[in-house]
């Protein structure tokens, strides 16, 4: 059997421990690795918040969520009690000095009962408008404590443009080092993305054909039956460019595109990532609409259930031209994927939950067989589902059985959970470990998110010089707008179907 890895001793202090992502997704996470074996036996979890709880509130809140949520938590019972000793509370919105001192007092309590070094990671689960204000106090309040051992976790949005960007990136390097900062993708902790980087780079048979001559074009798609919910608020600030393709699929654009790293390692994964996006050919701004379509969603019917459109939702203007759809071309010039179009859409209230990557080859070169034997004779095509139902699918042409000869398409098929019996860790499980292990090579690098902004900004810059009259312009429940099928139709192409809602 092979022994859990475990962390070294560990103070982990949650700000904003009073909001939803504490309660529904780091918590959960947390106690899953306690489930596991994974955390170290010496481990704090402090809450901070401005809501007014005590230790007791603060831990029934979120066994609730642990219950709900938690890979492991369906039963909590004696195992939540060994957890549970391990979380307190501090009600406060640490601006002051008395939240200063009561924070850095739980703190020193923890680590000098322990004795030996103890990491010390402080997770930012708050608004991103308060992320540099509250790194500004950790450095002022003289808290950031030794640098191999104190690591911040920034979650997304790293600001809303490249010049927001930076200056949050300047904020935080003023009291952190590049190496303490692990800025949180969730995408980048699920076990499907990490496997791009194991079917390409441990497999000898894809990465010959993994380029321009072979492949015709990638679709990566991550589609959402949801629409936004609870959380009308920020999308209005957001939109789906910023929300989802600046950090998401790009991310996985990265990692389908990129060159086979020389080892392993944290800085060698993310060279390599940042070479794609550097390679990422600007969008020229004159003929934007070739390149990118946007749309919001109407009401409309999924799975025989009225949906209201994104104007009626809570939180969002009624004349709101915020889009929740967006298409986009993008090309990545270097010489293994030159002319190969990457066509990337994501999109909320769209008909299934689906996060693919398809990859479509080229015809076959000669055509020997006789044209009554072929049909339409589809080229090879690559999905890899990231979810639901992860797996990966291979479609090639195989004889129909029969005296005839006639050609079919056929599958060739991979299930996670077939294969791997038990369920996979949540992302946040990953990345939550690693970043108690210190490793950072499923974070994003400052130069990885400012590459990002250069791929999205001139988009941004040219929607907000137009307004998109149209909106709504598709039906919850559709694949989107029209815009979206023209944008890969004038290249003489469609988009796949993704497995999740095919079947
Ligand atoms: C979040 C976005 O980062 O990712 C949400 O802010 C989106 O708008 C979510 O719904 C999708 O994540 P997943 O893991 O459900 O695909």
């Amino acid at each position: 059997m092979i022994e859990p890895v475990r962390p070294d001793p560990t103070v982990m202090v949650i700000f904003g421990a009073g909001g939803d992502l504490t309660w529904r997704k780091l918590v959960p996470a947390l106690y899953s690795l306690f489930v596991d074996g994974h955390l170290p036996d010496r481990m704090q979890i402090l809450g901070l918040d401005r809501r007014p709880m005590d230790d007791r509130a603060f831990r029934e809140r979120l066994r609730d969520g642990v219950t709900r949520f938690a890979r492991l938590g369906r039963e909590p019972g004696a195992k939540w009690d060994e957890f549970a000793a391990r979380l307190s509370f501090v009600c406060g919105d640490f601006t002051g000095a008395a939240c200063h001192a009561e924070l850095s007092r739980r703190i020193d309590e923890a680590g000098s009962q322990w004795g030996g070094a103890c990491n010390r990671i402080y997770y930012f689960a708050v608004p991103p408008e308060m992320v540099a204000a509250l790194a500004t106090e950790l450095g002022a309040a003289g808290l950031t404590g030794e640098r191999e051992r104190t690591r911040v976790v920034v979650e997304k949005p790293f600001g809303w443009d490249l010049a927001s960007a930076r200056a949050l990136n300047q904020t935080l390097s003023r009291v952190f080092d590049e190496s303490q900062i692990y800025r949180i993708d969730h995408y980048l902790g699920k076990e499907t993305v990490q496997n791009i980087l194991a079917f390409r780079f441990a497999n000898a048979l894809f990465e010959p054909i993994w380029d321009q001559r072979y492949i015709d074009h990638v679709q990566i798609t991550v589609a959402e039956a949801e629409g936004v919910g609870h959380r009308g608020g920020y999308y209005e600030t957001a939109g789906a460019l910023r929300d989802m393709i600046q950090s998401h699929l790009v991310q996985v654009l990265c990692l389908v595109a990129m060159e086979p790293p020389v080892a392993f390692d944290a800085d060698e994964i993310r060279n390599r990532k940042s070479d794609v996006l550097h390679a990422v050919r600007p969008i020229p701004m004159d003929r934007i609409h070739e390149f990118v379509a946007r749309g919001q969603y109407g009401s409309g019917w999924i799975e025989g259930e009225k949906e209201i459109g994104y104007r009626e939702e809570d939180g969002v203007d009624l004349h709101s031209f915020v889009e929740t759809f967006v298409a986009l071309k993008l090309f990545v010039d270097n010489w293994r994927w030159q002319g190969v179009p990457f066509y990337l859409r994501t999109g909320k209230r769209l008909p299934a939950k689906a996060t693919e990557v398809c990859i479509r080859f080229r015809p076959a070169p000669h055509r020997s067989f006789p044209a009554a034997a072929v049909g339409d004779w589809p080229p090879n095509q690559l999905v890899l589902q990231i979810q639901p139902d992860e797996g990966i699918r291979l479609r090639f042409q195989a004889k129909r059985p029969g005296l005839q000869l006639r050609l079919a398409s056929a599958d060739m098929r991979f299930s996670y959970r077939g294969t791997f019996q038990g369920e996979p860790p949540e992302a946040y499980e990953t990345l939550l470990l690693d970043v108690m292990l210190g490793d950072a090579t499923l974070f994003k690098r400052i130069d990885q998110v400012e590459a990002g902004w250069k791929v999205v900004d001139p988009i941004l810059d040219a929607w907000r010089a137009t307004t998109p009259e149209d909106f709504p312009n598709y039906r919850a429940g559709t694949w989107g707008p029209e815009a979206a099928e023209l944008l890969i139709a004038q290249d003489g192409r469609t988009w796949t179907l993704p497995v999740a809602a095919s079947e």
